[in-house]
């Protein structure tokens, strides 16, 4: 056995990597930044189910409730003791405040009484290097299409760190999607299940005009969730007969057309060769196989996480935070979750 004052090599870094911004308990245990050794989720959905949305005082009470044990799993998984740890990391914002508090207060006890460094990750970030963990080969620069709750960005991943070139005017893509989903009369959560139903309707039944806005690589929803909540209730007024998978599939392919017309430009204007996905929405069925089409058609590789990595997890939070204690990135014990945290950018190149 090597004993342990021997200095690591950077494969060898063990990480217990905590998320808990949102509406999942996750906890997971990375190493080299590449490897996953172990990964839980508890997911809260039965919980807020209910409400039609995530109650942020049930998530915060369930995330109390559920981190150690959390903990725990993810260390008996990796077959780990606390000792074989290197660093304790976890999701420092943007989120919602009570939930990213509980992990935020629960890494800084772990780090302190283990006496290790404590690193706080940009949950934007964690979706990002989701990539790193399903393509060990991927090394920037590529150029990410985040999409998640709260984000639509289209970011060029570099070497010295993020450099934005567009992003949402108003709301986000899954908020858009979740959004269309309450219209439907569709359970939380929306996004997943709007996109099951659309797979059964017919994308041409209602034609949705897609936004005009003037950043070229920017997005914008809010005019196609007010163009289909008009076109929803104008039929409902006049008793019209609609099928809901029609309204579905028309309105995912507004979306999906959108995003992916905008992120194959910025390829195309700008000469990139490898296009990654990122965030919740980029579970997205028609979103995955129109970019995978599109990618290919222009020879442009493509890298998009597995489903599992997709959604909210630790491992991705691991990976992330690997990359910052290469760079020495680490916090101290004054750390707070910051629900407004900013990814931080890098001038355009
Ligand atoms: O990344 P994520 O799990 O949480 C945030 O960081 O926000 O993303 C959640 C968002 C929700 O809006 C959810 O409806 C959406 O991702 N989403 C989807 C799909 N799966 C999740 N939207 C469209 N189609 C999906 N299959
Ligand atoms: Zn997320």
């Amino acid at each position: 056995m090597k004993p342990d004052n021997l200095i690591k090599t950077p494969e060898e870094l063990t990480i217990l990597a905590i998320e808990s911004s949102c509406d999942e308990t996750a906890v997971a245990v990375v190493k080299g930044g590449r490897k996953v050794l172990s990964g839980v989720v508890y997911s809260q959905i039965d919980l807020h189910v209910p409400y039609g949305g995530v109650v942020p005082e049930i998530a915060s009470r369930s995330h109390i409730e559920k981190v150690d044990v959390t903990v725990q799993q993810a260390m008996k998984e990796a077959s780990l003791q606390f000792a074989d740890l290197d660093a304790i990391a976890v999701t420092a914002g943007p989120g919602l405040v009570g939930a990213l508090l509980v992990g935020v207060s629960y890494a800084k006890g772990l780090a302190y009484a283990l006496g290790k460094p404590l690193i706080a990750v940009n949950h934007i970030a964690g979706h990002i290097s989701a990539n790193y963990l399903a393509y060990p080969e991927l090394e920037p620069p590529f150029l990410c299409l985040v999409v998640s709750g709260g984000h639509s960005h289209l970011i060029e991943v570099r070497e010295d760190g993020y450099h934005l070139i567009g992003c949402t005017q108003d709301d986000a893509a899954g908020e858009a999607f979740d959004k269309a989903a309450r219209v439907l009369g569709l359970p939380y959560p929306g996004g997943p299940n709007l996109d099951e139903l659309a797979k059964l309707g017919d994308p041409y039944a209602y034609h949705l005009t897609q936004p005009k806005i003037a950043g070229a690589y920017d997005f914008s929803f809010s005019g196609i969730k007010t163009a289909f909540i008009n076109l929803v209730h104008g039929m409902d007024q006049k008793g019209q007969a609609y099928k809901k998978e029609d309204l579905a599939a028309v309105f995912r392919h507004t979306v999906v057309t959108h995003l992916s017309d905008k992120t194959i430009k910025a390829c195309l204007d700008k000469g990139w060769k490898a296009l990654a996905l990122a965030g919740g929405v980029s579970a997205n069925s028609l979103l995955r196989a129109t970019l995978k089409d599109l990618c290919e058609q222009h020879g442009i590789a493509f890298y998009l996480p597995p489903l599992r990595l997709t959604g909210d997890n630790a491992e991705m939070i691991g990976a992330a935070a690997h990359l910052q204690l290469m760079r020495g990135e680490v916090a101290d014990l004054r750390l707070n979750a910051n629900p407004g945290l900013a990814l931080e950018l890098r001038p355009q190149v």
